[in-house]
């Protein structure tokens, strides 16, 4: 029996040892730099401008960073991979438009919601206009994202079509493979703005979220941080600014 003990006591030990654990706040300020993940192929909220990494989200978490006096490393990777690397402690946060969902939240902290939005219809079809018109058709939408959810769950669909990235997904539409695409309503609008051509009709909204940006589970300390400096843009002005240059209008929840 004291040897069953000590062998599980070991195994326990052992299995501690081996998880990788987030940085905490403390370890990130000694390092003075905290690493943060996102796709940069969704435009207008994370994209790349020629080489260069910018966008709504990320523009708002380079303010939050900077009022916590850190610096900021972004790493771009496809958006499936983004909040598997948390608990594997590959990066300290995530802000790739992920909306808050219960699922997510079984695995990863997220802090408080940088802005409200959510999945739009869009088709080529001025008849495709909700969630009935979905009936009998084919709706493209990307890889591990909430639209994938959420059109899973409209009865009558044909076929859900998943694609890596989000681009990928409108690309579908404007090539007439699919009947619709659901994305995000400021994304469809950019699109649409950006591919007058492609003849985009923006449909209703088939669902509403709240998103947010992501922490390993139970890294309240640095969530903690992050939400205080996050009030603190929100109250000084500059996240409104950012909000106007990209939206022309205040994208915050209330
Ligand atoms: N808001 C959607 C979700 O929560 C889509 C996010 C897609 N983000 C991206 N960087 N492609 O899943």
């Amino acid at each position: 029996m004291q040897f069953f003990k000590s062998a599980v006591v070991t195994a326990v030990a052992l299995c501690a040892a081996l998880a990788v654990q987030a940085r905490t706040l403390d370890e990130i300020k000694k390092d003075g730099k905290i690493i943060v993940a996102t796709e940069g192929q969704f435009a207008p909220f994370n994209f790349f401008e020629g080489t260069k990494l910018t966008g709504f989200e990320v523009e708002v978490a380079e303010l939050v960073v900077k009022k916590m006096g850190l610096k900021l490393e972004w790493k771009t990777l496809g958006f499936d991979a983004l909040l598997t690397g948390l608990g594997q402690s590959r990066w300290d946060a995530v802000i790739a438009s992920h909306g808050v969902t219960d699922e997510r939240s079984k695995a990863v902290t997220f802090a408080n919601p940088h802005y409200c939005s959510g999945g739009i219809i869009v088709a080529m079809d001025d008849k495709i206009r909700n969630a009935k018109d979905l009936t009998g058709k084919v709706v493209a939408v990307q890889t591990g994202t909430s639209y994938l959810e959420q059109v899973k769950k409209v009865s009558g669909v044909k076929e859900v079509k998943n694609f890596p990235q989000d681009t990928d997904a409108q690309r579908a539409l404007i090539s007439k493979r699919v009947d619709a695409w659901v994305s995000d309503k400021f994304v469809a609008k950019e699109a649409a703005a950006k591919n007058a051509k492609a003849g985009f009709k923006l449909g209703d909204m088939l669902f509403i979220e709240r998103i947010a940006p992501a922490m390993a589970k139970g890294n309240t300390g640095l969530a903690d941080a992050w939400n205080k400096a996050f009030t603190e843009v929100l109250a000084d002005g500059s996240y409104a600014a950012v909000s106007k240059k990209y939206f022309n209008e205040d994208v915050r929840c209330n």
